[in-house]
């Protein structure tokens, strides 16, 4: 039930919890391709450090949302960047949202958006962005649901699966200008 749930800004005391969820969080996109970016131990270790920090940063809001059984069961980061080269100058990035398996399907991650939009119709931001994996299901369809649709396609691939497109290009025997100076008499 909706009011079983309240959304408010996170506390120090949520700090365990806020770990707990934003690596199962990171388990959930990391299972969703296993070609992306995986964190090291190290980052996971110095986590709570960094969001602690994050408590405290003017441009950043943590939200989390406490089921009034099972504590505190989402979370979402935003922030706002700015860069005054540009037009909006300002711009609200969603960083992560999750919300724990058994909660979902129920509102809290609409309620959490709600609430960050609160934030940044606060500090003047216009246009909000975010990433998600293109093979998280749940996320699409949530953010389609928002209405939010793909504006940058951020691509990727390995450099060792380009080398062979490349080949598929190239002839092997064919180098860089780099790699064949033009050298009188000599054939390509
Ligand atoms: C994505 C996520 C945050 C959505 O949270 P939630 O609380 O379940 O979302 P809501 O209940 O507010 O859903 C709102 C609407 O979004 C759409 N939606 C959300 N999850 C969906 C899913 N898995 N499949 C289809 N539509 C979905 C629906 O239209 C839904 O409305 P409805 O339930 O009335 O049909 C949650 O599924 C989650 O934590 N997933 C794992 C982590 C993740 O992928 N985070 C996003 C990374 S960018």
């Amino acid at each position: 039930m909706r009011s079983d749930y309240i959304i408010r800004p996170a506390a120090p005391t949520d700090l365990d919890r806020l770990v707990a969820l934003v690596l199962a969080l990171q388990r959930h996109v990391e299972m969703s391709d296993p070609a992306l970016w995986r964190l090291t131990e190290q980052a996971q270790k110095d986590l709570p450090e960094r969001l602690a920090a994050r408590l405290d940063d003017a441009v950043t809001r943590i939200l989390v949302a406490e089921h009034r059984r099972d504590g505190v069961v989402g979370v979402l980061v935003g922030r706002v960047m700015a860069d005054e080269r540009y037009i909006p100058a300002r711009m609200g990035f969603i960083e992560q949202v999750f919300v724990a398996e058994g909660h979902r399907r129920q509102g809290v991650g609409v309620r959490l958006v709600a609430e960050i939009c609160r934030f940044f119709a606060e500090r003047g931001v216009d246009d909000i962005s975010l990433r998600y994996a293109v093979g998280n299901e749940g996320a699409v369809r949530f953010w389609a649901a928002l209405g939010f649709a793909p504006r940058i396609v951020t691509a990727g691939t390995t450099r060792q699966a380009l080398a062979a497109r490349l080949g598929t290009f190239i002839a092997p025997n064919a180098g860089s200008a780099a790699e064949t100076p033009d050298v009188p008499g000599k054939t390509v």
